[in-house]
């Protein structure tokens, strides 16, 4: 076996590893006694020399496998139904996966999602379930598998027996500036979908003032890697470029976006942008798991799913089986916590909305207390933003173009001048044909380009 300073020494230089080199780095196979051969600091090392030098895609496909087999991998023989799920880049008022899983599954996919907490300005799924009192978002894998044969959903946070050697890199490259990195990046995400055991993957990389990659290039080029890496490790994966310049839901924040999903799967409200993005990559995954012929035909049948409360059976079946109330879609305020101060941010002057710098929007649900700026902070599940002004809306001075659940006065104060502060509102009238000033994009479409 190779000595892990040789590996190095040849990514250093420009060299490609072989599958043995990301064997000898994450310990192959090790399973249940992963043991790393590897120290952090030759970890830091190896992934600076790859942010600098890169991996093709047969190296990012050997390390993707690598990281997959440094823990188990699930095991869905037994299941009569295609094992499919999304992943998102990440976002704000990114509610699509609350609606998105039971509706998968009440079309006759199984969605075994391990989703992630928020990352920076980002929310995320877990830290939205953990606004469900008593939901167990880190059950054990026997009844996470169970869940999924019953309901045919379960969405958990990551565990320490899939993928584990990722865990162990991504805190290496969080704290030594090699995030960035589309390689690693793709590797980190597909591993933890391998070992989930997925038969298909639909990726969501956003694109925006919101979103993780910088430009719609970037953005391009890691969707293009994923769905290539993907492949190359055996699993059907396609992916949507959607739009991240404004939120996607009405609303961001933590038990804000449940009450939202449960709106939406009983069709109480429809909120367009959500719902576009929620049926395009829905009926990705229903085609690609061949549970639907053709696009429209997975359409008809999502809508179908949606309109009948099958959907919204599915979620509440998932929330009751991971420990959540079992009324908790008939009766959402009952369970949800919601901040007590409330008010509404006006326009400072009138016109059109042009730009909203979304990651400032999402720093500003950070700072209501609703992400974390550290690993270990906590969450308040109350708080948020919601009812906000969509591009190209045209507002009056001293309407409201969004409003705020605080804690209490000087955190709603706060917010209300960063959300003033994302929001640019030029004189003008909006024109038909929406704008272009936003990286190119067409404000009113949420999908912008398939990959794959
Ligand atoms: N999400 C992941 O899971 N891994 C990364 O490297 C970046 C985002």
């Amino acid at each position: 076996m190779a000595l892990v300073q040789e590996i190095i020494r040849n990514k250093r230089d420009g060299n490609r590893l072989s599958r043995a080199d990301f064997a000898c780095l994450f310990g192959a196979s090790a399973h249940d006694s992963w043991g790393p051969l590897a120290s952090d600091a030759q970890l830091a090392a190896w992934a600076m020399a790859v942010y600098l030098n890169g991996l093709d895609r047969d190296e990012t496909v050997g390390l993707t496998c690598a990281l997959r087999d440094s823990g188990r991998v699930l095991d869905w023989r037994d299941l009569d139904r295609p094992i499919v799920d999304k992943h998102s880049t990440g976002g704000v008022g990114d509610t699509v996966s609350l609606i998105l899983g039971p509706l998968v599954a009440a079309c006759g996919g199984a969605v075994p999602m391990i989703s992630g907490r928020g990352l920076g300005h980002t929310g995320g799924t877990l830290d939205k379930l953990g606004a469900i009192p008593g939901y167990v978002t880190t059950p054990d894998i026997a009844r996470f598998q169970r869940v999924v044969r019953e309901i045919g959903v379960a969405i958990v946070g990551q565990t320490a027996e899939l993928a584990p050697a990722d865990g162990r890199l991504y805190a290496v490259r969080d704290v030594t500036a090699t995030v960035e990195s589309i390689p690693l990046i793709t590797a980190s995400i597909l591993s933890k979908k391998l070992a989930a055991g997925l038969d298909s993957l639909v990726m969501d990389v956003k694109v925006g003032s919101g979103a993780f990659m910088p430009t719609l290039e970037k953005s391009r080029e890691l969707a293009a890697n994923i769905v290539e890496v993907g492949r190359g490790a055996g699993l059907a994966t396609t992916a949507l470029l959607t739009d991240m310049n404004q939120p996607l839901a009405p609303c961001a924040g933590n038990a804000i976006e449940v009450r939202c999903a449960i709106d939406v799967l009983t069709c109480a409200t429809n909120p367009q942008r959500l719902l576009d993005a929620t049926f395009a990559l829905a009926a990705e995954m229903l085609v690609s798991s061949a549970l639907a012929s053709t696009r429209d035909a997975a359409l008809q049948d999502l809508h179908r799913a949606l309109a009948s409360g099958r959907a919204a059976e599915c979620f509440a079946k998932m929330v009751a089986a991971l420990g959540g109330p079992g009324d908790l879609v008939e009766h959402p305020d009952r369970h949800l916590p919601r901040a007590p101060c409330r008010r509404a941010v006006h326009a400072p002057s009138s016109g059109v909305v042009r730009a909203i710098d979304v990651r400032a929007l999402g720093m500003a649900v950070v700072a209501l207390g609703g992400g974390r700026r550290r690993a270990e902070d906590s969450i308040d599940p109350a708080v948020g933003l919601y009812a906000f002004a969509q591009l190209g809306a045209t507002v009056k001075a001293g309407d409201a173009i969004a409003r705020i659940d605080a804690r209490d006065e000087a955190g709603a104060a706060r917010a209300a001048e960063a959300v003033t502060k994302s929001y640019s509102i030029e004189e003008g009238v909006q024109e038909d044909g929406g704008s272009d000033r936003h990286g190119g994009l067409d404000e009113r479409s949420v999908v912008i380009e398939k990959i794959g």
